[in-house]
């Protein structure tokens, strides 16, 4: 849980670190933007303005320094009065100085012994009057930074006189300040609402996680029964949460078969055990038991003693058939197997036995298993028939692979029973089946040999009206090999001269 808390705080802590990153930059471009665009527009007014002056302030037909200097007095007493305190200078060879500012560049000063205060005044006069041509930017003490242009006018060859314009910089501060001002409260109030949102957004998704986290606990805890059930639009949360449900699903339906079996293998177990017992009561109680009596609990115990076995060694054969070593196949001519395995069987009952097999293939497996769940089908075959009964065996090549058959004309499987006989311990006719020896593995087992084989197994109905169970083992050769003609592996015939195939 604190994971999902400290998930909560850091997918916050991102967007809000993101939003501060992009804000910064922003900011940062608005700023020097705007700073640089102001100076460009003063630094062109400057120009003009001293373009302006240098025409109308020192005109060409000025012969004396009077005259220039009286054109320049001219010039700045009709500039109208401005807000900015736009400064101007000109400095008139062998005429003096004349400005419109005469606090910063004192034109006369009175005798005596300078205050510390007139000689930092005459160090920015002297700054002003000195300042090269072109532009430049003084920093003033009352008016702050001064942006500067200074040009020096030439008449016949000679120099007439200095001319500055000055523009104080502080409304390009002042429109800065007003920017990071305005950024300042936007950025926090964009912070605070995208932190909320991201917060809310971030908690909005941690928790069904959260929910999953609780649900997994109880899971963890033995209890397998809650559910996410997430409604809503299929986005990732919801695909996880089906899921889980889904895993959910199969974990419940797997512990259900899991003690379902363990409580039919007790069972299966309990029954012999109780027999036994009794007929060692029988022989406990009777002190007179003859040697007949004997002989038949002896017939009785080693009958369940044997059924336990069977029983014991299907089991321990469903266990392993899903490891690797299970099987062992090596290729055996498939006609001679079938036939074998076939008078095996019909040795032990008195049935209508018939083989069809329409190919001289091998046995794509491990015969010793795939006997063995042949031998199942075949059973209970002779099982579900009575004497003279069909007892067919088949053996089909298709695309799918080779199918091995067994058929009968006994009662047949219902087809809503169909899926459920392959099924551990299911058994149709119970009560017989104790009679008939079956626990109801025998179709269990030949399931998981085919499936062991990467095959299936069917059961349907013959043509004769009972049952047919039908395993369809897989061809594994690579495709190339089975497209060869003369790699057919179960043709009716092979060419002539052609080695024998494997
Ligand atoms: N050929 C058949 N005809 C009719 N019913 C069948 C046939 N084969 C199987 N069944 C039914 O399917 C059930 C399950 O068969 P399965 O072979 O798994 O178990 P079993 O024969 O009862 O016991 P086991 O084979 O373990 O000794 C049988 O009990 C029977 O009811
Ligand atoms: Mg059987």
């Amino acid at each position: 849980m604190s994971e999902l808390r400290g998930l909560r705080l850091r997918l916050t802590l991102s967007i809000a670190l993101v939003l501060v990153l992009a804000v910064g930059a922003t900011f940062f471009a608005i700023y020097r933007g705007t700073g640089s665009r102001l100076r460009a527009r003063i630094d062109h007014e400057l120009r003009d303005e001293v373009a302006a002056f240098t025409a109308r302030g020192v005109p060409a037909g000025a012969a004396t320094p009077g005259a220039v200097a009286a054109a320049g007095r001219r010039y700045i007493a009709a500039q109208p009065f401005r807000a900015s305190a736009r400064l101007l200078i000109e400095r008139v060879a062998g005429a003096g100085v004349l400005t419109n500012q005469p606090e910063l560049v004192p034109t006369s000063r009175e005798r005596g012994e300078p205050s510390r205060e007139q000689l930092a005044e005459d160090r920015q006069a002297r700054a002003l009057l000195g300042a090269p041509a072109g532009f430049s930017t003084l920093e003033l003490r009352d008016l702050g930074a001064l942006r500067l242009r200074t040009a020096t006018v030439r008449r016949d060859g000679r120099v007439a006189a200095v001319v500055s314009v000055g523009e104080p910089l502080a409304p390009v501060h002042s429109a800065q300040l007003d920017v990071a001002q305005t950024f300042a409260l936007a950025g926090a109030l964009t912070l605070a609402a995208a932190l909320l949102a991201a917060y809310l957004v971030a908690a909005r998704t941690a928790r069904p996680l959260r929910r999953m986290a609780a649900i997994a606990a109880r899971v963890d805890a033995g209890d397998l029964s809650p559910r996410i059930r997430r409604e809503g639009p299929r986005d990732e949360v919801r695909v996880l949460a089906d899921a889980f449900d889904h895993m959910l699903d199969r974990l419940e339906t797997a512990f259900a078969r899991q003690a379902g079996f363990l409580a039919d293998v007790s069972h299966e177990l309990r029954t012999p055990l109780t027999v036994l017992r009794g007929q060692l009561e029988v022989l406990a109680r009777d002190p007179a038991f003859t040697r007949e009596d004997f002989d038949r609990v002896e017939r009785i115990a080693r009958a369940e003693i044997a059924r336990m076995e069977k029983l014991v060694d299907d089991l321990l054969l469903l266990a392993h058939s899903d490891e690797p070593e299970f099987l062992h196949p090596r290729p055996v001519p498939l006609r001679p197997y079938l036939e074998e395995l076939l008078a095996g069987v019909a040795a032990t009952a008195d049935r209508d036995f018939q083989l069809a097999c329409s190919t001289d293939g091998m046995l794509p497996g491990d015969p010793d298993r795939l006997a063995q769940a042949l031998r199942n089908l075949l059973a209970n075959a002779v099982a579900h028939t009575g004497p003279g009964g069909l007892v067919r065996l088949e053996a089909t090549v298709s695309e799918g692979g080779l199918t091995l058959a067994v058929e009968d004309d006994g009662p047949g499987i219902p087809p809503d029973q169909r899926a459920l006989v392959l099924e551990r311990f299911h058994r149709l006719d119970v009560s017989r089946s104790r009679s008939t020896g079956g626990t109801g593995l025998g179709l269990a087992i030949a399931r998981a040999i085919v499936e062991a084989h990467g095959g299936t197994i069917r059961v349907g109905a013959s043509a004769a009206g009972g049952a047919r169970i039908a395993l369809t083992l897989p061809d594994r050769r690579p495709a190339d090999a089975r497209a060869a003609p003369a790699a057919v592996r179960y043709g009716a015939a092979r060419p002539a001269g052609a080695p024998p195939r494997a």
